[in-house]
């Protein structure tokens, strides 16, 4: 399956975003914590050269906390502020309005020393379809100001919202980039659920998934389809994915199991953390 989603929206959307980069002094990139590297859109630093950046690892709670520390470890030896949230906790993102203002430091104590004092920071939420960025909003403002919904793609138009203590937010839409140069990228992509469903192939994603997982979590996969001894480690994926249609009842009239039906709920499962806390990256 070849991987790639850049609608017309998306191409619009990044050229406000460019026009809107003149307002802001801070961006606060949300990623996925559970692809951390395949869910940082590569043209950002280019896009917000000098601009302050914070960087969210959203829906934690759904990753490998192992893996998210290291990939907090790494961007913080970079020299970033990083910040793990569960986005929907209001308690998770309480931290977000202080660490953005320490992001902003330097540029607060030069506009002090200009005599400009209380002037708001002004930050630009980014980050790919269904991330979070919503939902984060609301939680850190305290009320349904961004507008959610399941839908990659649903945010619509950008709109300024004032959280009070000095940081005004510029919602904007979920954009991906024109071409994944590495189709492992678009894969991770696709598997979270920030790509258009209607344009890839359940039964394809899912043996994707069941091979990465055989690997990386293979007792996850044991605890939640299967009862035996088998050794899901070596199972070719197309076996797993046939015992997972088994073992959920996907069977069809003449016994042949639903191979498309298993694959939609095998992701779900994954997508949901009903399998347990996972990690692509
Ligand atoms: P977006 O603006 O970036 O497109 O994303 P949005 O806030 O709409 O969130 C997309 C989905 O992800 C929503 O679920 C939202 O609840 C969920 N979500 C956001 N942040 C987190 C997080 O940190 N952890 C978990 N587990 N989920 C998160 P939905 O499918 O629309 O359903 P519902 O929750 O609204 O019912």
């Amino acid at each position: 399956m070849n991987y790639q989603w850049y609608p017309g929206h998306m191409t619009k959307a990044v050229r406000a975003m460019k026009e809107q980069l003149k307002l802001i002094d801070l961006v606060i990139e949300i990623i996925d914590a559970r692809i951390p590297v395949s869910s940082r859109n590569p043209d950002l630093n280019e896009m917000a050269k000098g601009k302050y950046m914070l960087v969210v690892l959203n829906k934690s709670d759904l990753a490998d906390p192992g893996k998210t520390a290291a990939v907090k470890k790494k961007l913080n030896d970079e020299g970033r502020i990083v910040l793990e949230t569960d986005a929907r906790n209001k308690a998770s993102v309480k931290n977000v309005k202080n660490a953005a203002l320490s992001a902003c430091a330097e540029k607060i104590e030069r506009d002090r020393k200009r005599g400009i004092v209380g002037r708001p920071i002004r930050a630009m939420v980014v980050g790919i379809p269904n991330v979070g960025k919503s939902t984060f909003i609301n939680s850190i403002v305290g009320r349904s100001s961004a507008k959610t919904g399941n839908k990659p793609g649903v945010t619509k138009g950008n709109q300024w919202i004032s959280t009070g203590a000095g940081l005004e937010l510029l919602d904007t839409p979920g954009i991906l980039w024109p071409k994944f140069e590495d189709q492992t990228v678009g894969r991770n992509i696709a598997l979270i659920g920030s790509m258009n469903d209607e344009i890839t192939e359940p039964a394809e994603l899912a043996l994707e998934l069941a091979d990465i997982l055989k690997t990386a979590y293979p007792d996850l996969l044991k605890e939640r389809y299967f009862k035996g001894e088998e050794d899901v480690s070596q199972m070719a994926p197309a076996e797993i994915m046939n015992s997972i249609a088994v073992s959920r009842g996907c069977i069809v009239a003449g016994g042949e199991t639903d191979i498309v039906k298993a694959s939609r709920l095998f992701i779900d499962d994954f997508r949901s953390g009903r399998l347990g806390r996972i990690s692509l990256e």
